[in-house]
């Protein structure tokens, strides 16, 4: 039988090889300057060449003000700071020598931001600090440093661009009720907190080429009780399909909810967040919509496919766990496919000390290289 998972598949002018795409995986590889490195540049290389259509860079932030992390990498201060740019290119080259199209993902996190001039829509106290609510001024500078982040991806020999609408960053801040209780025309109903994000989307439109996909990171239910949900987030992926978006990779959950029992259960099982993928498919059928969430075989990734629960399957810690993953889904290597281990956190532990983070199931050889190159 023909597997879907390796048939092509077409996002605007992107020609896909298969329906396999290497999720954005933050691991605190660069440097504190922000600046592509060789760790960078050898990870990137190697999810390029792993047989994945698509690589997703990890969380590019688009002014320091977004940065979650100091390692952690930037597309530019301001307008004028291209400075970022020779790094980022090198960074898609390597990603495209491998055969994948390669996209970046820009960032701002908003009130999870380590700055002590952190913004966010309203000020809400986020790991003991209260952020600065953004003035109209803030809104206008971060919609341009998106804008200039496209175009910076764009530059730098990118295929697409993704923004990330996920996890509970700047973009899911405005559209959460929970986390914008603004009374300006960025606040109140839904409609109102759909405005930053959109306009967020349109700038970086209307800053790349037609036909040059802007993507979305798209946060279907955060899993809390006062949370955004589907009610909500299927009529803002109706407005992002108008605004030009042209993919959705839909994931579930965020920062204030990645660690509550019912968020840890769910993370254990394959494909926990294909209903929303699916949910988001039957929503917006003519919509590519990549799915995401412990997506460990082959066959549950085939089957995702053939049910119409999505167009693309997302590989996030089980390629990192098994960058052979889409060799060995086709049979090129015959070795079976070394699973993430449910209940792991290791490559969680590992950022939150901002330490590179390695996977416990490589093999013993290439983790102990990897803890001599970084230095422990
Ligand atoms: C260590 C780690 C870092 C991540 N970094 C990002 C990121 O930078 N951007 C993003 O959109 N999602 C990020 N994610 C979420 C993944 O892309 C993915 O949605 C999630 O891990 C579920 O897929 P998986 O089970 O295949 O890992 C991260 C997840 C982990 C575990």
């Amino acid at each position: 039988m023909t597997k879907l998972l390796f048939e092509p598949f077409r996002i605007d002018q992107l020609l896909l090889a298969n329906r396999i795409v290497g999720l954005p995986m933050y691991l605190a590889y660069p440097d504190p300057d922000h600046l592509v490195n060789d760790l960078v540049l050898d990870y990137y290389a190697e999810m390029g060449a792993s047989g994945a259509a698509m690589v997703v860079v990890e969380n590019a932030t688009v002014e320091p003000r977004g940065l979650c992390n100091p390692r952690t990498l930037l597309t530019g201060d301001d307008s004028r700071d291209d400075r970022f740019l020779p790094g980022l290119t090198q960074l898609a080259a390597a990603i495209k020598r491998g055969g994948a199209k390669a996209v970046l993902q820009i960032h701002h996190a908003g009130r999870y931001a380590k700055r002590p001039d952190r913004v966010a829509p309203s000020a809400v106290k986020t790991w003991g600090f209260v952020p600065k609510v953004m003035d109209l001024a803030d809104i206008e500078r971060t919609i341009t440093a998106f804008a200039d982040g496209a175009r910076r991806a764009q530059r730098a020999g990118f295929d697409a661009v993704e923004l990330h609408g996920g996890t509970g960053y700047l973009l899911s801040q405005f559209l959460a009720a929970r986390t914008n209780s603004r009374e300006d025309a960025y606040g109140g109903d839904l409609e109102r907190r759909m405005r930053f994000p959109l306009e967020v989307v349109a700038a970086v439109r209307a800053s790349v080429d037609t036909g040059f996909p802007v993507g979305y990171r798209f946060l279907a239910d955060e899993y809390l009780p006062d949370g955004l949900t589907l009610a909500d987030t299927i009529p803002f992926a109706r407005k992002l399909a108008q605004t030009g978006v042209a993919y959705l990779s839909v994931m579930a959950g965020g920062y204030d909810s990645f660690s509550l029992p019912g968020y840890l259960e769910d993370d254990r099982k394959e494909g926990f967040m294909v209903p929303f993928a699916h949910a988001i498919k039957q929503a917006l059928p003519g919509m590519p919509v990549i799915a995401a969430g412990r997506l460990q075989s082959p066959d549950t990734a085939e089957a995702v496919l053939r049910a119409g629960s999505a167009d693309l399957v997302g590989l996030g810690r089980v390629l990192f766990a098994d960058p052979l993953w889409p060799r060995k889904a086709r049979g090129e290597v015959a070795e079976p496919i070394e699973p993430c281990q449910p209940g792991c956190v290791l490559c969680n532990r590992r950022i939150i000390e901002q330490k590179p983070a390695y996977c416990a199931r490589w093999p013993e050889e290439r983790r102990q290289q990897f803890l001599g190159r970084v230095g422990g």
